[in-house]
């Protein structure tokens, strides 16, 4: 999808987008981006950038679990997202934040400017991800890491027919009742489909120039972290 197409989709659904994921996941989309931050524990990063910041509930568990954090900076293409992010900001001594509306595709940072990286469901809606991918790895400075949680398809039979029947058909009616958007919520399982998951996903990202490559799944597979280290 163009990105005019993507941020006026984001745009309409903006003000419903945190209930929406709360209820399509139980809740668990929090404890996924939360298990994704601990990740970055052992780098005691200072510099975090959260890309397609969304209303930045990536941002807010990073302030919080991550006590060597001096300064996070939110980027998102549709500023009625970011608008949300800025309005639960929440006050942490020491923490400078930053929020940026600029494209994924053309990062107005120089080179090696973060000390770690994280996307939370926004390479999907990236039309270009393998120029999203070089910019993340542009402005990563060497020895940095970039954490890339995505929706992913259930690996096993009955799982994967349980789970794709919720998300195809069930996910778009609550969709239509809550965010009165079912286009959205069509996309969302769509764009999923046609998101290379897994290996597929780390050859492109090993084509970009990342080593340490590995991913993680939660709930079967639901939802997939993928791990990348910049030498
Ligand atoms: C599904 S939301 C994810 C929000 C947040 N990261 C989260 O974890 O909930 C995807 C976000 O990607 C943003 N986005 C889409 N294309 C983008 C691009 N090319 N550059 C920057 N942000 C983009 C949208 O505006 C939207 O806020």
């Amino acid at each position: 999808m163009q990105n005019e197409t993507v941020s006026e989709l984001f745009r309409r659904i903006a003000q419903r987008y945190d209930r929406m994921n709360r209820l399509m996941t139980f809740g668990l989309d929090r404890q996924w981006r939360s298990a994704a931050v601990r990740k970055l524990r052992p780098l005691k990063p200072k510099t975090l950038l959260d890309l397609a910041a969304g209303t930045g509930d990536f941002a807010q568990a990073a302030s919080k679990l991550l006590p060597s954090l001096k300064q996070i900076y939110l980027v998102d293409i549709t500023p009625e997202m970011l608008k949300l992010a800025l309005s639960k900001k929440p006050s942490i001594p020491d923490l400078e934040w930053h929020f940026i509306v600029a494209d994924a595709q053309a990062l107005p940072f120089p080179e090696s400017f973060f000390d770690a990286i994280v996307v939370g469901y926004g390479l999907r809606n990236f039309s270009d991800r393998t120029r999203a991918l070089c910019e993340i790895y542009r402005v990563l400075r060497p020895g940095g890491m970039a954490l890339i949680l995505e929706t992913g398809i259930p690996r096993n039979l009955i799982w994967r027919f349980l789970f794709w029947g919720y998300f195809r058909f069930y996910v778009p009616l609550l969709g239509a009742l809550i965010a009165k958007d079912k286009k959205a919520y069509v996309y969302l399982s769509t764009s999923t489909a046609a998101f290379p998951h897994r290996e597929e996903f780390l050859y492109l990202c090993k084509e970009v120039g990342f080593v340490d490559l590995s991913y993680t799944e939660f709930l079967g597979g639901v939802s997939i972290l993928y791990k990348l280290r910049k030498l």
